[in-house]
């Protein structure tokens, strides 16, 4: 089975990223064939400063490193090594209505956010569908905020066939990550890199530390049960805590006797053991940049090579060379 899934590096990795993603994408390179891309020309919708783009590119691809990804088993790559890309989003754009789009919420959510509506962020799903389709993936894991898109994808791919009488595409299926629990942030609202509420995984330990010893709780005494219906740092806590410890957070919530400051300490204690070596690479691989790139590149030339007979197949369909 052939996986195929994309991060934009458009904010600081936080542990929603982690816990809602990327640790599902990582265990998936045991069983399967995964690509696995940086959508930097997707991040160019957000992101419109230079310097923070290539520094956000390069801490994403030192955070899949360090998270584990294997480049012998998977292939990771930058979006924008591959001219492919755009290329295909081409041909899909033409075949794609507009009504399709402006059926999709994404754009108008980050609008309502503040993003400039561009053309690049209302064509956005026909970029994403050409990501896909383009290394013929059979499986597409991402969460549920993309559903919609991967719907949109297998439309075009639709698209295309009818206009074209061919059958050049694998149809990809999603695979929604809807099993994984949705992170809070520090407020209690989903955390996100919009509302400032994230806990990072990377960078110095002491805003991370402040970050949770900043989780909004209760005033509940610390003689007294704390209530778990709501709580922001119980759900926080049996996200962080390791199976053997999951007792403690019951005991500590329904037992009273434990105040909130000492289960901040102890979330603390568990984000150094469960990021703590993740944390150590990643300053490993920043100090050796050519280390990173070089995995960059050659997760290109492996990409571009095993993208290249179906992109003859493509043009051959459309008539263009
Ligand atoms: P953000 O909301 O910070 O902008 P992104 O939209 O860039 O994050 O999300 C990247 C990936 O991380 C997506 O696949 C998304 O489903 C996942 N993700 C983001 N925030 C959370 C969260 N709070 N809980 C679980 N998964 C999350
Ligand atoms: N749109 C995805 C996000 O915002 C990132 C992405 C771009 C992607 N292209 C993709 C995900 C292709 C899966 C497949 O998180």
């Amino acid at each position: 089975m052939r996986v195929l899934s994309g991060v934009q590096p458009s904010g600081i990795l936080h542990v929603g990223n982690y816990f809602g993603a990327i640790r599902q994408f990582l265990q998936m390179q045991e069983e399967h064939e995964c690509y696995y891309f940086l959508a930097d020309y997707h991040a160019l919708t957000t992101v419109q400063e230079k310097d923070r783009l290539r520094g956000l590119v390069s801490d994403l691809a030192a955070a899949f490193l360090a998270f584990g990804l294997d480049p012998e088993k998977s292939v990771l790559y930058r979006q924008s090594d591959i001219p492919e890309i755009p290329e295909l989003t081409w041909y899909l754009s033409t075949v794609t209505s507009m009504g399709l789009l402006q059926r999709c919420h994404s754009c108008k959510d980050k609008v309502s956010q503040g993003v400039v509506p561009s053309h690049g962020l209302f064509s956005y799903p026909v970029m994403m569908a050409a990501d896909i389709l383009i290394v013929n993936s059979d499986m597409v894991p991402v969460g549920k905020d993309q559903k919609q898109h991967l719907e949109v994808t297998r439309d075009i791919t639709g698209a295309f066939h009818t206009t074209y009488d061919t059958e050049v595409f694998t149809l990809p299926k999603p695979m929604i990550l809807d099993n994984v629990a949705v992170v809070p942030g520090i407020d209690g609202r989903k955390m996100s890199k919009s509302y400032g509420n994230t806990i990072d995984i990377f960078g110095a330990e002491k805003p991370i530390r402040k970050a949770i010893m900043s989780i909004t709780t209760d005033s509940t005494p610390v003689e007294e049960p704390k209530p778990t219906e709501g709580s922001t740092l119980y759900q926080l806590a049996r996200v962080f805590a390791p199976e053997g410890e999951r007792e403690w957070v019951e005991t500590a919530f329904r037992e009273g006797g434990t105040g909130y400051g000492t289960i901040k300490k102890q979330l603390f204690g568990w984000f150094r053991e469960t990021f703590g070596p993740a944390r150590a690479r990643f300053d490993e691989l920043k100090a050796d940049p050519e280390a990173v790139e070089a995995v960059l590149v050659d997760g290109a030339r492996r990409a571009r090579e095993e993208i290249a007979p179906l992109m003859d197949k493509v043009r051959k369909a459309v008539g263009i060379r």
